[in-house]
Formats: C-alpha cells, structure tokens, sequence
C-alpha cells in the first residue's frame, strides 16, 4: 500500500522502519555498522532480475531506497515459520534474541545469492552480525540443517528466487517484485548526477553516516547509487577502469581481480563487513583521504588516476597529487570523483599488500603496506 511521509531523506532507514512504520523487528544496537541489528534486504532491478543483498539500515538513507524493494524481517513473515526461522528455534540459535533478525536477514541473503552455499562461506556472510552473548556454535548449526535440506535445490536452478520461495524460504510476493520495480525505475538522465556545488553527494554513505549522521538531515542531498555511468568496471590494454560508485564487495568478488590482482580482493575481505562492503564504494573510500585507507594506499602503488567530473567538464589527477596533506584533497565542492584507472601488473611482475591491525575484523590497519616489484 502506498505510505505518504513528510521526513528527509537523510532519515535513517531504520529510524523509519521503527518510528514512521511501526516495524520494530530491525533493531538498533550500535547505530555505527558494527553490530548488524539492524540488517535489512535491499533488492535492485540489475539485468532485469531483482538482486538482494544485506546491509545496515543504521547507515541507509531513506532517500536512497527509491526504486528498490526493501524487506524487513517482517516482509520474512510466512503462516509459519520459514525453515531457517525453524532451524534457530530447533537449535536454540535465538539466543538473546535482539540480534537474531540480523542473523536471519543476513542468511537470506546469502541463500539467495551465493554462487556456493556450504557452512564454512555462510559463516563469513554473517561477519557484520555480532553476537556477544552466547557464540555462534548453535548458530552455525542451524545453518548446516537448512543447507542439508535445501542447498540441492537452491542451486540446482537458474531461478535463484524462485527456488527459495519453492523451498518456502522467503514468501511469495517477492515472485511479484520484479514487475513492481520494473514500473518505478527512472530514467537515467533522471538519475545520473549533476554537480552542484550546495549539494552533499552520498554513494554509500557509510562513513558519512558514522561522521554526520543527524547533521545531514538539514542538508540538500543527492544519491549516486542509480548512477549507472559511476559503475563502469572494465579491463583494457594492462589498465583497470573502476567506476566510483563500484562497491567493496564488488571488488573483492570481481573475476578481474580475482585474475589480475588477487591480494586485492582478498584482501578486501579484511576491511568492514558483508554488510557495510555491499554499500562502501570506491571513491567513498578514496576521498575520505584516511592515510591508513586500504585501497588507497593499493592504487598509489599501482599509478592510481582519478577522473574528476564537474557538469560536462572532466579533469584527470593522478592520485598521488590527489592527496595533498593530511585529509586535505584536491577536489572542489560541485566536483564529483567518476572513476578510477589503476595500471595491472605484468606476468614476470608482483603486486603485495599487507595490513596490520590490532583484531583481524572490523579494524583499521595500524600500518599498511603496498608493493609492486618488477
Ligand atoms: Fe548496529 Fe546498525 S545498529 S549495525
Ligand atoms: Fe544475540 Fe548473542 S544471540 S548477542
């Protein structure tokens, strides 16, 4: 049903969710991306098929979720429980209960998108979801169980959807969504950005979120997430183009670089969580200047080249000149990073990096390191 509010759109999701919407199933633990209380489904029309993914509503503009389907743990609600729901009960999983929605939202999405679905991968699909109380054995149990039962199946087709609803994993409706989405898609003149020097642009949002939070409500907002001509990712004559609004968890999935450069995907793996990496993008990462950001340090290595746009008008800066002095950039307000060309090492040449940090998760590096030695 149609729902008309009057909130801006820097509104958190999960502020709406629990006080506009009264859908008090999400929780609010950290309010920072750490904890994954909060974790929702967001689906995107991508290759005329919905793709959902996980992340944290504490960090998600309201704004942003034009166009997409966004399910809560009660859009999860079935006559009886679904049977991961029945799983946690069986294996008494739902241990203090206030993180248990995260941990179901989380292995919706890992059922309805991994390539492999084993226990060991669906373990680090839940490391944005933290349990402090009890420990993840039982948890991880009744992973195995609904994979035992319905892993056959869900990998069998070519409809990954509709296999989850067949194995009565998610409800029906969702067979329905394409179509809904289908009619509210924008054009994408409408959705590609303008510079504009009074406007805060947001990719991910989720550091701007951390930093700002409340304060962006008063500001003129504009969302980059639909901006098609911000994800191009392309491999051509020992270079890699990577569009500024490609995400984390792009990049440490991404066949290239699977290929070409494997310490960086790998790595990847080491910064944030599924949670904040499905919505964290390069040039969010980039332009936040941290002098210990991973990729930054990795493409100054690997002769990093931004292209800057401004309206119609497109400046290159190596990134090396790109950071000017501690957390000072050379980007000007109305300027909006577009993409990113890093050059790929050779056969007979080798790419390393290596971090430091004090936890192996959800830590920034104390030192880091790139190199590339020919
Ligand atoms: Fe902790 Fe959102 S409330 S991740
Ligand atoms: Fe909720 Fe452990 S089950 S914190």
């Amino acid at each position: 049903h149609l729902q008309e509010i009057s909130i801006s759109p820097a509104t958190t999701l999960l502020d709406y969710l629990r006080q506009f919407a009264d859908l008090p199933g999400t929780k609010e633990g950290c309010g920072e991306g750490e904890c994954g209380a909060c974790t929702v489904l967001v689906g995107e029309l991508t290759n005329d098929s919905v793709v959902y993914k996980a992340v944290a509503s504490c960090l998600f503009p309201l704004g942003d979720t034009d166009g997409k389907h966004i399910v809560s743990i009660e859009g999860l609600n079935q006559a009886s429980l679904n049977p991961f729901q029945q799983a946690m009960v069986d294996e008494g999983a739902s241990q203090c209960g206030y993180c248990t929605p995260g941990f179901i939202i989380s292995i919706t999405s890992y059922l309805l998108s991994s390539p492999q679905l084993d226990a060991e991968t669906a373990m680090t699909a839940l490391d944005g979801n933290i349990c402090r109380c009890t420990g993840y054995a039982s948890i991880k149990r009744s992973i195995e169980q609904v994979l035992k039962n319905h892993a056959g199946r869900l990998l069998s087709g070519t409809d990954r959807l509709a296999a989850a609803v067949e194995s009565g994993l998610i409800p029906d409706y969702f067979l329905n969504i394409r179509q809904q989405l289908k009619k509210i898609q924008k054009p994408p003149e409408l959705l590609s950005a303008r510079a504009s020097e009074k406007v805060i642009h947001i990719g991910g949002g989720t550091d701007l979120y951390v930093q700002q939070g409340d304060d962006l409500k008063q500001q003129n907002i504009r969302f980059l997430s639909q901006d098609e001509s911000l994800k191009r990712f392309e491999e051509k004559n020992n270079h890699l183009l990577i569009g500024a609004g490609i995400t984390m968890e792009t990049i440490r999935t991404s066949p290239i670089f699977a290929n070409h450069l494997p310490e960086i995907g790998e790595s990847m793996k080491w910064v944030s969580s599924t949670l904040v990496r499905n919505r964290a993008t390069l040039a969010g990462n980039i332009v936040n200047a941290s002098p210990i950001g991973d990729l930054s340090i990795m493409f100054l290595v690997l002769n990093g080249v931004l292209t800057i746009r401004k309206g119609e008008q497109h400046r290159e800066v190596p990134l090396s000149r790109f950071f000017q002095t501690y957390k000072k950039i050379d980007l000007e307000p109305g300027e909006l990073v577009e993409h990113i060309q890093i050059d790929l090492p050779r056969d007979n040449e080798r790419f390393s990096f290596e971090r430091i940090s004090q936890r192996a998760h959800f830590d920034i590096a104390t030192c880091n390191s790139a190199l590339w030695i020919k």
